[in-house]
């Protein structure tokens, strides 16, 4: 029993550790997103980088500070550490104001203190969309006004048939009684 549920736990433990990994995303464009990455706690760089964007980086904190050194333009003023302090290496990254532009995958790596290298912590693919009705509004609005429009004009056919029919048993009384 006590091996099953040990087994159990571990399995769980490798399940969310493999999850944590590589982890998709989907934002609509004008939200603020967080690209999370919780790394071990003696950071001395952390870098924010994006495959696509060469040798830019999209977030990099070193010697203790963070720096727009080599930081690519489209992240300027967009992006910050969720914590400054890096409590318990907390080196998630809020991406304000998406764009359909920021759709591509996210790497965090961090530097530990004492070690020369670059360790991977996270891959993160992030999707950004335009939010829906943000292009079908009008359209939509087009609809309503059509259907209307139809509604409208279908009402005037059956009056004016209506009016034609009653106009002509009017007449037709009219004349049948004049004979
Ligand atoms: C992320 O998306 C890719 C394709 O876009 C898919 O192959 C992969 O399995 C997805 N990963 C997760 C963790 O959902
Ligand atoms: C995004 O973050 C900025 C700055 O923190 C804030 O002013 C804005 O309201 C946020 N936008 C959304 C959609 O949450
Ligand atoms: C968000 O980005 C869009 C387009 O890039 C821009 O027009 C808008 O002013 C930005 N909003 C904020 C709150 O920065
Ligand atoms: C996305 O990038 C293209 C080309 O660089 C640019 O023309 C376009 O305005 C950008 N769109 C947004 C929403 O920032």
């Amino acid at each position: 029993m006590v091996v099953f549920l040990g087994w159990t736990l571990l399995s769980v433990c490798l399940l969310v550790s493999a999850s944590q990994d590589q982890k998709n995303i989907t934002a609509e464009s004008g939200q603020n997103v967080t690209l999370t990455c919780r790394a071990p706690n003696n950071i001395r760089t952390v870098e924010w980088s994006r495959a696509d964007l060469g040798e830019k980086y999209v977030f990099l904190y070193r010697d203790g500070r963070k720096t727009t050194v080599n930081q690519h333009p489209s992240f300027k003023d967009r992006v910050d550490l969720q914590d400054k302090q890096m409590k318990d290496g907390g080196v998630s990254l809020i991406l304000n104001n998406v764009t359909i532009n920021d759709t591509g995958t996210y790497k965090c790596r961090v530097v530990e203190t004492g070690t020369l290298g670059l360790k991977p912590i996270s891959i993160i693919s992030l999707s950004v969309v335009d939010p829906p009705g943000h292009t079908g509004g009008p359209e939509k609005d087009g609809h309503v006004g059509l259907i209307v429009g139809l509604l409208v004009s279908g009402v005037l056919i059956v009056a004016a048939f209506a009016g034609f029919v009653i106009y002509r048993k009017h007449k037709g009384e009219k004349s049948q009684g004049s004979h």
